[in-house]
């Protein structure tokens, strides 16, 4: 199996044969992450809930490459539709990214309920949807392909290792994140199912722009004169985790940058 793109160009490159899966793929870090998997030859689905993002992601890498599934991830038969669709569509599923999230940030007292569900229904319930319904697939394609390894990426936050007042819970989903993962990767490694989670610093993507006025305000103000990361840095970071030799297993990675302290 080889990739074509849009080009009509083959890419063959050492996730040629793999199958992965992204979520967050209309944004910022997963569609990032997308389009480098593509880049590395790897077969990607494409998962979120804006369709025409969607469209445009598999019209640039072309339609025998990209698979575009439209998925509310907070809805559990929606997410294991969009594995089901993975393999239903590729035959397999070698790679899983976790990059769907959502931060709403703010004092707590002023704080909306409805915003303290939707981090927690997506950051943790959404993200444990996919994995429930995609963990058996890794196991089998890490028993069956010649890679004889599989990974599942998942995007925490350096917001999963400490916490900050006014971050309540979204620190609690990514501090969630993080110890899923740690927990998976310990109970998967026997199946060569590689659980990584990699917890980013400020990252310059749409995450900050949903929430309220006053704190968009505060970030633009806490990172003034910060070089934030770009979504390529982290989607790097991603490649070379599932791209580093079977003996390797990147389990937990931190990523800044480096103007931020
Ligand atoms: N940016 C940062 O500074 C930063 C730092 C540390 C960690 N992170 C983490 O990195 C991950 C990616 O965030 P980002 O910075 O790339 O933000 P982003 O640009 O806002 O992207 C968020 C993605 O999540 C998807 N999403 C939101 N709600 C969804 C739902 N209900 N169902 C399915 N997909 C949904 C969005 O797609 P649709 O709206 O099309 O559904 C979008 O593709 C998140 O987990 C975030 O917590 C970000």
């Amino acid at each position: 199996m080889t990739s074509t793109g849009a080009t009509g160009a083959t890419t063959i490159g050492p996730l040629t044969d793999c199958v992965a899966l992204v979520t967050g793929a209309t944004s910022g870090i997963g569609r990032a992450a997308a389009r480098t998997l593509a880049s590395y030859g790897a077969q990607v689905v494409a998962v979120g809930r804006r369709q025409d993002r969607l469209d445009e992601l598999a019209a640039d890498l072309g339609h025998d490459v990209c698979l575009p599934h439209a998925a509310d991830l907070i809805d559990q038969p929606q997410a294991a539709a969009a594995v089901a669709a993975a393999v239903e569509h590729f035959g397999r599923l070698d790679i899983v990214v976790n990059a769907a999230g959502v931060m709403l940030n703010g004092p707590s007292l002023e704080a909306r309920l409805d915003e303290w569900d939707a981090m927690v229904d997506l950051n943790v319930k959404g993200l444990m949807y996919v994995a429930k319904a995609a963990l058996p697939h890794l196991v089998d394609a890490a028993g069956s392909s010649s890679r004889r390894v599989a990974d599942m990426v998942n995007i925490s936050s350096i917001a999963g290792r400490f916490a900050n007042r006014n971050v309540a819970v979204y620190n609690a989903t990514k501090f969630g994140v993080t110890a899923m993962s740690e927990a998976w990767r310990q109970e998967f490694s026997p199946h060569s199912v590689r659980v990584s989670v990699i917890e980013p610093g400020a990252v310059e993507t749409e995450l900050f722009d949903h929430q309220q006025q006053p704190v968009i305000e505060h970030y633009e103000r806490l990172f003034a004169g910060v070089e934030k990361l770009h979504p390529d840095d982290v989607a790097d970071l991603v490649a070379h985790i599932v791209t580093a030799p079977r003996r390797v297993a990147l389990a937990e990675v931190v990523i800044r940058p480096t103007d931020q302290a």
